[in-house]
């Protein structure tokens, strides 16, 4: 029951009205019986500085940033995760006293799902991520944090890649590779993946369809593993195409679920349950 100590949690985005975060954080919060709400807030970019200000003056535990905020937040804060740092970008603000700490645990939230559903070990492994937007900088930096022995990053418009590699150079010894999202060029580098990552938003709701012709997947080593960020549909085009060659896949709900875990930690001190968030994403997503 919400009450004069209930602390609020927000969600701030433009557009904001397809969010499962709401769902995930609520039924978390209700299953630990925590006095704490989660909302969600249409915030234009012109408001931006005000309402991250309102997490001060409301003295909220703190918020998630979502597109199109996710840097331009910054300038707001009064300090960075190291994450957030090298990242660029913040997806979690929490409120400590007065301070406002900028997180960003969308990489966090990636590689922890990908160990715990696949088992796969990052570390002296070659990866090839396909996509150089927002979503790919947080799995760069978890791939290379994790140790990875190459990354290959192929992007539709390849200047993006390149800028991806090179914001990313002084992460690690490990030579940033790019190529363009085309077969032959993409084919030594499938050849040697262990890990495939799609971190564009093709193959998402109704939007373009992934053509996964243009991959070679039955290329990809026996054990390769091929991940999707892309979680509606659940079962994407990508991975079901990946399943045929008998490869083994990892959907991209999980990324979702463990980086608003990572969040959830962060404001209450208590760690995500992981199955009631799945559960109440599922139901969101009207799939049970
Ligand atoms: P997000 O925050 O979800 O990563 P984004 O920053 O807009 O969103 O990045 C979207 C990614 O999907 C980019 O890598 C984009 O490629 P470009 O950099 O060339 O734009 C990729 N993408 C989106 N639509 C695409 C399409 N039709 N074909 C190929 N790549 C596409």
């Amino acid at each position: 029951m919400i009450n004069s100590k209930t602390k609020l949690i927000g969600i701030f985005g433009d557009p904001i009205e397809q969010t499962l975060s709401p769902a995930i954080q609520n039924a978390a919060l209700t299953e630990l019986g925590l006095d704490m709400v989660y909302m969600a807030f249409h915030v234009s970019p012109d408001v931006l500085k005000e309402a991250v200000e309102a997490v001060r003056a409301f003295d909220m535990a703190g918020a998630n940033i979502t597109i199109p905020h996710k840097e331009s937040v910054i300038e707001f804060l009064d300090e960075l995760s190291e994450d957030a740092q090298s990242i660029g970008a913040v997806n979690t603000i929490v409120n400590k006293g007065g301070r406002l700490i900028g997180h960003n645990t969308d990489g966090a939230g990636f590689l922890k799902s990908l160990t715990l559903e696949t088992g796969l070990q990052v570390k002296g492994k070659n990866v090839v991520l396909l996509g150089a937007g927002g979503a790919a900088r947080g799995i760069v930096s978890a791939i290379l944090n994790a140790g990875a022995t190459s990354l290959t990053i192929a992007n539709r418009t390849f200047e993006k890649a390149q800028k991806l590699a090179a914001d990313f150079k002084q992460m690690s010894d490990v030579e940033i590779k790019c190529a363009p999202i085309e077969k032959e060029p993409l084919l030594p580098y499938i050849q040697e993946a262990d890990l495939l990552i799609n971190s564009t938003s093709l193959g998402m709701g109704a939007r373009v369809p992934f053509n996964t012709l243009v991959l070679s997947l039955d290329k990809l080593p026996k054990e390769a593993i091929v991940s999707d960020i892309v979680y509606k549909p659940l079962d994407t085009a990508l991975l079901k195409s990946a399943r045929r060659e008998g490869l083994k896949v990892h959907k991209g709900l999980g990324m979702l679920i463990h980086q608003g875990a990572i969040g959830f930690e962060l404001w209450t001190g208590h760690p995500g349950p992981i199955n009631v968030m799945t559960k109440a994403a599922l139901e969101a997503l009207d799939i049970k």
